[in-house]
């Protein structure tokens, strides 16, 4: 069996920045998360492409749930005076951090967004072309019924021709109890820890941890209580929730064979592999 690796992660250990002596208590926790974690230039070319391939013009009005720091939001509006964003998320904190660091930066291009602190399953003002989850956040629903419920306002909440783009994992490997340290350049050791894992039920208790060469480390900065989904029983409550097609976006292999690419297509099967990053799109 062929292992691929979070290409997220991937392209993150090529960056090269200065190592700066870094330690626990001097630290932001959402600067660590969007440099280990996050790579928003990519996703929002994916979504861009996407739409594009899909309905042969550009989306224009773009909805970030579980928007945390409002990292996509920030790169869709800066890119031209067409673009309009919103985001939604329920915990102050990220979207006030993201407020200062990810859009006040932008100037007068930071009024093309509108937070909302409020709850993912809210409505749009105004219906976007594009409406994403990333990071795999809708999973806080944990029953089928919540899911569907979910995914249907998404659909009802959609543009006429808008899209749905939800990120999942999988693969034998994220149903394993164990942790997987990154080394990364800017000097810090990123911590995906996978402390609990309940087969009955998939819930897993997830945490971030971040470690500092001084031996210090910011224990559990990010906590995740979740139920783990797999892609069919996803595809499936999204064509339930109304979506006619929903289509999956699958990553490519890089050329040593073992990791992934960070290139996503259009796939029917897949492939067997310890652990896996996709995509699902829903067209309206
Ligand atoms: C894993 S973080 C995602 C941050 C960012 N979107 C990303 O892609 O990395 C999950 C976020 O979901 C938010 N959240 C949890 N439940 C929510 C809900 N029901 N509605 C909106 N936001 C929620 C949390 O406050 C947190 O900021």
């Amino acid at each position: 069996m062929m292992s691929k690796s979070n290409s997220k992660k991937d392209k993150k250990k090529t960056k090269k920045k200065k190592k700066v002596k870094l330690t626990a208590s001097t630290v932001d926790k959402y600067e660590l998360y969007q440099i280990s974690v996050q790579s928003p230039e990519e996703d929002i070319v994916f979504l861009d492409e996407t739409y594009r391939d899909i309905r042969g013009r550009s989306a224009r009005h773009f909805r970030e749930d579980f928007c945390g720091t409002s990292a996509l939001t920030a790169h869709w509006i800066k890119r031209g005076r067409q673009y309009t964003a919103e985001g939604f998320d329920i915990d102050p904190n990220p979207v006030n951090w993201g407020i200062k660091h990810n859009l006040k930066p932008l100037g007068d291009v930071a009024h093309r967004a509108t937070l909302h602190i409020k709850d993912a399953r809210e409505p749009s003002n105004e219906a976007p072309d594009i409406r994403c989850a990333q990071n795999f956040s809708y999973w806080v629903f944990k029953t089928r019924r919540e899911m569907l419920d979910y995914f249907s306002r998404a659909y009802k909440d959609l543009a006429p021709s808008g899209i749905f783009v939800i990120d999942l994992h999988g693969g034998p490997e994220c149903l394993e109890t164990m942790e997987e340290e990154t080394e990364m350049d800017e000097g810090f050791t990123y911590v995906w820890d996978q402390d609990e894992y309940w087969p009955i039920t998939n819930e897993a208790k997830l945490y971030i941890h971040f470690r500092f060469p001084d031996g210090t480390e910011l224990h559990r900065a990010f906590s995740y209580d979740w139920r783990l989904w797999g892609l069919t029983e996803l595809r499936e409550i999204l064509q339930d929730a109304g979506f006619p097609r929903v289509d999956c976006y699958w990553e490519g292999t890089d050329d040593d064979g073992e990791s992934g690419n960070g290139i996503f297509t259009r796939e029917e099967k897949g492939e067997s592999c310890l652990s896996y990053v996709a995509y699902l799109v829903a067209q309206k």
